[in-house]
């Protein structure tokens, strides 16, 4: 791939990283090695988790993706002292924490969810908490209705305003009983950052149980915290006085291990994932495996690559221990290449097939049912956003011009133009940094043949 010569090795780095518009070069397998870090969707919740401590966390193994800048900046607006001590090493302190002004947190308003796992820990420490408009990729309505039902139960009051919502707890917040309508994994972070300092002792029913989740209760117990779990789904959580900081290493990023085995899988490469492991990902390697794709588990990660011809298969998507909604879409796109028809049914959220739209026109067949798949007996309630993909493989892919539309979707797209024959065009790729990181150095360490071009 080219980059321009002239420029400082550091700058070319930040400008390659940096671009929003890729050109790529497909047909070519993708074979090597990549890292994964922590997990997006664990150490941004651990970075909140650092404002219930009275003294400095340190959080190991931070990516170095925009969410975390996201939750960085909210964390420095609130006064808490965030230094980067070395490559993925956090040190957080929250001694200083302050009401922020509204301009300074408005001005976060849109870039990502995080900030309403604020409010606890807000409402712990100043007795007021105020949360922008919420961002994060546009994969269906995503209602925050659990969160404030959760933190009303707590003793919260909750005034939704235009521009957010301004809460406050004027008498604190007191341990509760909750019964969550949908094992939420967002749901279930708000009520252990908000249990932990409630008075009293809070039970938690229908909780999400992902391993994200059980490496917060992990931090959380380190900080102090009194926090067990049954086996159905139930979280008991014993109020405690006060919190101390944590030193902890982030659980690996499974999304990101899953997205590359199924770029593996898509280009028909041989791709080493450093860093994954496989007890968290028992589920996706077995439909991996029901795919027609090959794993060695080995001391430091995992190696996908293919085992002869793709086989079809039939998924839906579930919360932990099922398989994630995160893993669907980059599946998809190794399952156009599948001798015969495999279908995906969505549902966690209602908007997450759209992105099929621009495989078809990259030479897929693949048909989405709005109503997802008819079936009386269905393991998890039937809920009203569920969407089922029917995907009739082998369709050879061309190159296309398309534009992302969220964090999966969009990893999907590159992975599809690099399986593709012919050239195509990606835009609006920056979504893809949310998420990924080191993004197009670990494509070029793939071999991937591509430039960036705007
Ligand atoms: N929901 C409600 N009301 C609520 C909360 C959730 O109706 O108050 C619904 C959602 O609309 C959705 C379902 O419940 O239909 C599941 O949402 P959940 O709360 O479990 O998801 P989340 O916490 O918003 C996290 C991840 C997502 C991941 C889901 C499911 C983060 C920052 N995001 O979202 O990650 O898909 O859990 O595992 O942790 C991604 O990484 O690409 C991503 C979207």
């Amino acid at each position: 791939m080219s980059t321009p010569s002239s420029e400082p090795a550091s700058a070319q780095q930040t400008s390659r990283e940096e671009g929003e518009i890729l050109e790529i070069r497909g047909g070519r397998p993708l074979v090597g090695r990549v890292d994964v870090k922590g997990a997006k969707n664990f150490a941004t919740k651990a970075m909140v988790a650092s404002l219930l401590g009275e003294t400095e966390s340190v959080l190991r193994d931070v990516p170095d993706i925009s969410d975390v800048a996201v939750v960085r900046s909210l964390l420095e607006v609130h006064g808490v002292g965030v230094v980067e001590e070395s490559e993925g090493v956090l040190r957080l302190d929250p001694t200083g924490a302050v009401s922020a002004n509204f301009e300074e947190i408005d001005a976060h308003a849109g870039a990502s969810r995080i900030p309403i796992l604020f409010c606890g820990p807000l409402l712990h420490l100043l007795g007021q908490a105020f949360i922008p408009d919420l961002g994060g990729c546009r994969i269906g309505d995503r209602p925050i209705d659990f969160h404030l039902d959760a933190l009303r139960k707590f003793g919260a009051i909750v005034d939704k305003q235009p521009s957010g919502i301004r809460l406050s707890a004027p008498e604190g917040l007191h341990g509760a009983d909750i019964e969550l309508p949908y094992p939420s994994v967002g749901a279930t972070e708000q009520v252990l950052l908000t249990a932990v300092r409630a008075r009293g002792t809070t039970e938690l029913r229908n909780a999400a149980i992902e391993p994200e989740i059980m490496d917060l209760i992990a931090v959380l117990q380190k900080m102090g915290a009194i926090i067990s779990y049954e086996p159905n789904r139930v979280i008991f959580i014993e109020g405690v006085d006060k919190l101390r900081g944590y030193d902890h290493r982030s659980i690996f990023d499974r999304n990101e291990a899953a997205s590359w085995a199924c770029a593996a899988l898509a280009t028909d490469g041989d791709i080493f994932v450093g860093g994954a492991k496989q007890q968290e990902m028992l589920t996706f390697l077995n439909v991996f495996r029901k795919a027609g794709g090959d794993f060695d588990i080995q001391e430091d990660g995992i190696r996908f690559r293919r085992d002869g011809a793709l086989r079809p298969v039939s998924v839906e998507t579930d919360v932990h221990p099922g398989f994630m909604t995160d893993w669907q879409q980059p599946l998809i796109v190794a399952l156009t290449q599948a001798e015969g028809v495999s279908t995906v049914h969505e549902t966690v959220y209602e908007n997450r097939l759209g992105f099929t739209q621009a495989l078809n026109k990259m030479g897929a067949d693949i048909v989405v049912h709005p109503e997802g798949i008819a079936s009386p007996e269905r393991r998890v309630p039937r809920r009203a956003l569920e969407q089922a993909a029917v995907i009739s493989g082998p369709t050879p892919l061309h190159g296309a011009d398309v534009v992302v539309p969220d964090l999966r979707g969009g990893y999907s797209y590159v992975i599809a133009a690099l399986a593709a024959n012919g050239t195509s065009i990606v835009r609006n790729v920056g979504i893809i940094r949310r998420g990924y990181e080191k993004f197009f150095d670990k494509l070029t360490a793939l071999g991937a043949d591509f430039d960036v071009i705007g």
